[in-house]
């Protein structure tokens, strides 16, 4: 069977390798795709085909995909958790450098000096007081949000000598698992903003962290405090920022999120959007989404979606077809039944649930006519019934 992927970025070629020519057709123009494949594209305004089964986001921040229209089609939307936590670390560490000891305004006063020799010298040594800085250890930093990234910010900074306090009240055991010790529980979001010489926010942009740095919880900042964003724009309130800056109650905002109203301003440190702009990032990124989709075309397995749940059934040689539907209760009996009603033999079954969603897989002895398919496409609160066949060999 040939599974066609729209893509709307381009997409690291090592990505596109995972999915084999002869059962796949990506292409940047495609009709009635099964399958779309993006990174930053802002699907928002975009109509998405009816043929579409699942999105894939090679990339952390799904804010560009209308996740939950989606889910009321049935349709997964993947992303690449993880992938590109590293690349950001190294951007957030370089952010705290570049704020602690002044090198952008360093940069551009050497760049300004036009004298030669012995001159340029004097220049250069008689310079470098505007732009003493500080040192990281006994600093504290603040860190919001312990998912991939924010956990891997903490670690580092801890290991570079500084104390470092954190804030998530929706930490995983897996994330908990990875985060050293000897970084601190804040008991709330205002106890480590008012405790952080350097705050960086971590949290994915939704309904509740739009603004979540707002005037309110910026007053409680001490003196001087420096915030860094490399999550997106939104989470932060930039007036109240800008507002701080201007009354020097913050000294620094370092975001990569610019806008006409903070670049070119003297506290800001504006950077094009670079957190995850590695090669490696790219590369991560895009194979860990090609694998997870190709995974749920071809066996209907779903692994690190936003917004179904984890849904691992291994394959084995039977007929598999799945089920993605309102999470409601006496779904498992009406599709057993609609199954039983044609004759079929359950196999295997995985069911699972996640907010208003549910999947199920069902391996079967036999085919599943296509007359069963429209009964259990029928059956009230079903988005969508795939109807996977049995599996072949590559
Ligand atoms: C992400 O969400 O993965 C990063 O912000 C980078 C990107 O948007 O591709």
């Amino acid at each position: 069977m040939m599974h066609k992927v729209l893509t709307l970025n381009n997409i690291s070629v090592s990505g596109l390798r995972q999915l084999p020519r002869q059962s796949y057709e990506v292409a940047s123009e495609i009709g009635h795709p099964d399958a779309i494949m993006l990174r930053s594209f802002n699907m928002h305004d975009m109509e998405i085909p009816e043929t579409v089964q699942g999105v894939a986001r090679a990339g952390a921040g799904v804010n560009n995909i209308p996740v939950e229209s989606l889910s009321k089609r049935g349709i997964p939307v993947f992303n690449a958790p993880g992938a590109n936590a590293n690349a950001v670390k190294e951007l957030v560490i370089g952010g705290m450098l570049l704020a602690a000891r002044n090198l952008a305004p360093a940069w551009a006063y050497v760049r300004g000096l036009e004298a030669e020799g012995k001159e340029l010298g004097k220049l250069v040594e008689s310079g470098k007081k505007q732009f003493v800085g500080f040192e990281l250890p006994t600093r504290t930093l603040g860190v919001i949000g312990l998912g991939a990234i924010g956990v891997q910010v903490a670690n580092t900074a801890l290991s570079l000598g500084m104390r470092v306090i954190g804030f998530d009240p929706q930490i995983t055991v897996q994330r908990a698992w990875e985060l050293s010790s000897g970084v601190q529980q804040a008991r709330s979001m205002d106890d480590l903003i008012s405790r952080a010489d350097m705050i960086s926010v971590h949290v994915p942009l939704v309904d509740a962290t739009r603004g979540l740095l707002n005037a309110e919880r910026l007053k409680l900042a001490p003196q001087g405090t420096i915030i860094m964003n490399f999550s997106r724009g939104e989470i932060v309130d930039e007036a109240a920022v800008l507002a701080a800056l201007d009354a020097g109650d913050l000294s620094c905002y370092v975001t990569d999120f610019p806008t006409r109203e903070t670049i070119g301003h003297p506290k800001v440190i504006p950077l094009p959007h670079l957190g995850a702009s590695t090669h490696e990032a790219e590369e991560n990124c895009a194979v860990m989404v090609a694998n997870n989709l190709r995974a749920y075309l071809e066996d209907g397995v779903i692994r690190h979606s936003v917004n179904f749940p984890e849904s691992d059934l291994p394959r084995m040689d039977a007929y598999r077809i799945t089920v993605a539907n309102a999470n409601v209760p006496n779904m498992v009996g009406q599709i057993s039944t609609a199954l039983a009603d044609a004759g079929l033999n359950i196999a295997d079954l995985l069911n699972k649930s996640r907010g208003d969603v549910a999947y199920t897989i069902v391996d079967l002895d036999g085919p599943v006519p296509e007359d069963t398919l429209d009964s259990l496409r029928a059956i009230k609160g079903v988005l969508k019934v795939r109807n996977l066949g049995r599996p072949t060999a590559d």
